[in-house]
């Protein structure tokens, strides 16, 4: 008899984290890394949030909560999907977890029985597949490719589908890809749903880089462009990106209200409520100034733009411009089957990336962690200095690859 569950025999280790963790070894060791690995924005939480926090520890909110968040911030989350997203909920119908990540968690976790299907287009954040498969389901992949800048089509939507399907699992802009849709594209995949065939799947929207979108796209959410999605949607969202707080852990989700109760449950018996001084902090995030926001997506439209610019002009990789978020996905096919200056063999994208990071002192996730070979992914949430060098020493060693 295994000591192990066979549930968490079924995943494996997040290999972003472990591609971050490599870096910091190699740092430690004095070497001069440039980590592009991690999935976070470099920018700083904004003061009046910060100050919210320490508010609420002063004031002594530091105790337990309702389970699935206070009234305040699930006031400012109902404000918030009526202001940017035009959704109507109730404050029965959201549900607010530590970090998105756990929002997700609890939905699939609630719902999944053996033989259930998820449809997930890829490349994907790896986090789906294992959770998934955490909860006894099946990932389905449903392949995005690099000709349509990694947008899913509506026949391959369609053709993922099965009577098992329970889940669509939808998230744009994209992290791994950065890919975006305008409201019309996203339109003719709600359009599959809305088919009579697939109305028995629910669509799991994740809106984490909602704000972070360039060149004048609009952004828009499933239940937003087709209402008829509205009674099998959760729309989830989280504030460690747009708000710079990966570490205060806040996501929330809204949805139909049973769904949401039976997330509570779930919650109820592991974590209980999320972080009480978070969640005051999420509240003046929520309902506070805006504008940074605007001048952040600035800032990042810069970076992308440098970093497309550079990588293109490294031998062997091609880099699409991506709509939105703070990665690009570029292929590194051209360098597939190759030897690096230092005799590395390169037969993967974990193989480049291994080399690049060894030789070169650069770190970014290969493309198998997301499900979509050869590519790798690097974050641009890094300053333009560092942005630059990490480009230029990765010409160089594509460059030099024989
Ligand atoms: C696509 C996507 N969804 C969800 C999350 C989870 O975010 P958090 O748990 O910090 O809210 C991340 C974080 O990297 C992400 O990239």
């Amino acid at each position: 008899m295994s000591f192990f569950a066979d549930s968490v025999n079924r995943i494996s280790p997040s290999q972003t984290i472990a591609m971050s963790t490599k870096a910091r070894e190699l740092k430690a060791q004095g070497r001069n890394i440039i980590d592009l690995s991690a999935g976070e924005p470099d920018l700083p939480t904004p003061d009046n949030v910060k100050s919210a926090g320490i508010k609420a520890i002063t004031d002594g909110k530091t105790r337990y909560t309702d389970v699935d968040g206070i009234p305040e911030l699930k006031a400012a989350v109902v404000a918030k999907f009526k202001r940017e997203n035009g959704l109507d909920y109730k404050p029965a119908q959201v549900s607010i977890g530590t970090g998105g990540k756990q929002v997700l968690f609890n939905a699939l976790s609630c719902t999944l029985n053996p033989g259930d299907e998820v449809v997930i287009p890829s490349p994907c954040w790896v986090s789906y597949v294992d959770i998934v498969r955490l909860g006894g389901g099946t990932p389905v992949f449903a392949e995005c490719k690099f000709e349509d800048g990694y947008r899913l089509q509506p026949q391959t939507l369609d053709a993922a589908i099965t009577a098992n399907t329970k889940w669509f699992v939808f998230n744009a802009p994209c992290n791994p890809s950065g890919a975006a849709y305008t409201r019309a594209q996203l339109k003719a995949l709600t359009e599959v749903l809305m088919a009579p065939k697939n109305r028995h799947v629910w669509v799991l929207t994740d809106d984490m880089y909602e704000h972070l979108i360039y060149d004048d796209l609009a952004f828009y959410t499933p239940a937003q462009v087709e209402p008829g999605l509205y009674e099998r949607t959760l729309t989830m969202n989280g504030l460690s990106k747009t708000y710079c707080m990966t570490g205060w852990r806040m996501g929330y989700g809204a949805g139909p209200e049973p769904l949401i109760k039976t997330m509570c449950k779930l919650q109820s018996q592991s974590t209980s409520n999320p972080s009480s001084i978070s969640q005051w902090a999420a509240v003046e995030a929520l309902n506070g100034p805006q504008d940074f926001i605007a001048r952040n997506a600035q800032i990042f439209k810069e970076r992308r733009d440098l970093v497309v610019s550079m990588l293109n002009q490294a031998k062997g990789v091609k880099c699409p411009k991506p709509e939105g978020a703070f990665y690009v996905y570029p292929s590194c096919a051209g360098v597939i089957g190759k030897t690096s200056a230092k005799g590395s063999k390169i037969k993967t994208d974990q193989d480049f990336t291994l080399a690049l990071l060894e030789e070169e002192g650069v770190a970014c996730v290969h493309g198998a962690a997301f499900a979509m070979s050869p590519y790798f992914r690097l974050s641009y949430a890094a300053s333009t200095a560092e942005l630059e060098e990490a480009c230029k020493r990765i010409q160089r060693f594509c460059g030099n690859v024989r």
